[in-house]
């Protein structure tokens, strides 16, 4: 779970974009955050706490006076011992007192009170004008300034009708950003770029030939990569999965198109992370007409041509990122993949312990590089993105 143990203060203050924060608590909750909710009096006209109380699983705090405190003093109780505070949704009225210090509610004075190491992370909601408005922005500069996060806003549709930058983002992607704030900015400036999942090599219009790969090991490594700072491209074979909050994300089919968007993306790239299950042939005789079954002896034959190795091309290139990359070998891991490092010509070469980890949430893996191999024991694919990430990271 991306949250477990982590106490969170959800601050709700007066907005519409209050209906989506009933949501934002159950995603909280599920990612293993414990959520202590305090709403300002604006909040509770567009929903009770008696919601969020049955959301959050705890009682909700609105006023400064709440006498279930035994010392009466809310503001310094619910900012000690806890991880981070998010205000969601963060009215333009609410960006002004956190801008100048002002204590005039609980939420306010528990914001003041807090200690300075605290994280504080705000996610705007407010109408487009109000956002754009010079008093707003220049509020929104000294946050930044302050240390504070700012979370979005988004452009769009908004509640009064007009479209424009003020939208709070959704439950998801705040869930996302609040992961990614626990996580440390080891590769701040960096840009990442990955393949990930099968390619797909057509046989005729509706036949192809493909690898067994999720993507999910790929896609975890360019969230885990997102979340530390980095500016992370995509290039992804077909898969059912979602796109990482934050992750620019490029569809290909085949290993051609997969090696053309690589190398047209390639320049100024700090880490490419090789991650695809790249078919290695492609039919050289592919059919533009569906193949016709005519008779019962009517076999279609085949031809291959080799597909160009994307990474190996990477890493030839005069101007070349740290590259990384993949190998699933069924036996004797440990030989072949220092030989296929060797090979392909990179830094690092990631081992999949067992070749039985297509579409599985967990693997273990074997690092080789020039010192040698070292084991990421059996984890969570996120968690052990999160430690690749950390291994590259400390290598650049
Ligand atoms: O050659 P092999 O498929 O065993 O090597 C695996 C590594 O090479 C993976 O990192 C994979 O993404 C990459 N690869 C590639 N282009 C190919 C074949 C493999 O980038 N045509």
């Amino acid at each position: 779970m991306d949250l477990a143990g982590k106490r969170i203060v959800l601050g709700m203050t007066g907005g519409i974009a209050c209906y989506k924060i009933a949501e934002f608590t159950r995603l909280l909750t599920k990612a293993g955050a414990s959520v202590q909710v305090v709403m300002t009096q604006a909040a509770t006209k567009f929903i009770t706490p008696v919601t969020m109380q049955a959301l959050s699983g705890h009682p909700v705090y609105t006023d400064q006076w709440d006498a279930r405190i035994d010392n009466n003093m809310p503001h310094i109780d619910l900012s000690r011992e806890v991880d981070a505070i998010v205000i969601a949704p963060c009215s333009a009225d609410f960006m002004f007192k956190l801008a100048h210090g002002a204590c005039d509610d609980l939420l306010s004075t528990l914001c003041v009170a807090r200690p300075m190491t605290l994280p504080l992370l705000v996610a705007p909601a407010m109408n487009v004008e109000m956002w754009q408005n010079a008093a707003t922005q220049r509020n929104a500069a000294q946050l930044r300034t302050d240390g504070i996060a700012i979370l979005g806003p988004d452009a769009g549709e908004q509640a009064c009708g007009e479209i424009g930058m003020g939208r709070m983002l959704e439950p998801e992607q705040l869930l996302e950003e609040v992961i990614a704030s626990f996580h440390r900015k080891i590769l701040a400036g960096k840009r990442v770029l990955l393949t990930a999942g099968p390619t797909f090599e057509p046989i005729d219009p509706v036949r192809g030939i493909t690898n067994l790969s999720s993507g999910k090991m790929g896609y975890a490594i360019a969230r885990a990569a997102r979340e530390a700072g980095a500016e992370v491209t995509l290039v992804s074979g077909p898969t059912a999965l979602t796109t990482p909050y934050g992750v620019h994300r490029i569809n290909v089919q085949t290993a051609q198109q997969m090696h053309d968007v690589v190398l047209s993306h390639v320049d100024g790239q700090d880490v490419f992370v090789a991650v695809a299950a790249v078919a290695d042939w492609r039919v050289k005789n592919a059919s533009k007409q569906k193949l016709k079954k005519t008779g019962e002896h009517d076999i279609p034959h085949l031809e291959f041509e080799q597909n160009p190795d994307i990474l190996a091309s990477v890493a030839a290139l005069p101007a070349k990122p740290y590259c990384v990359g993949f190998a699933a070998e069924s036996e004797n891991l440990l030989r072949y993949g220092e030989e296929k490092r060797q090979k392909k010509g990179v830094p690092l070469l990631v081992g999949n312990i067992g070749h039985q980890t297509f579409g599985k949430d967990e693997n273990e893996l074997v690092l080789f590089d020039d010192k040698g191999n070292k084991r990421l024991p059996r984890a969570d694919k996120q968690d052990l993105a999160r430690q690749l990430i950390a291994e590259i990271a400390a290598r650049i």
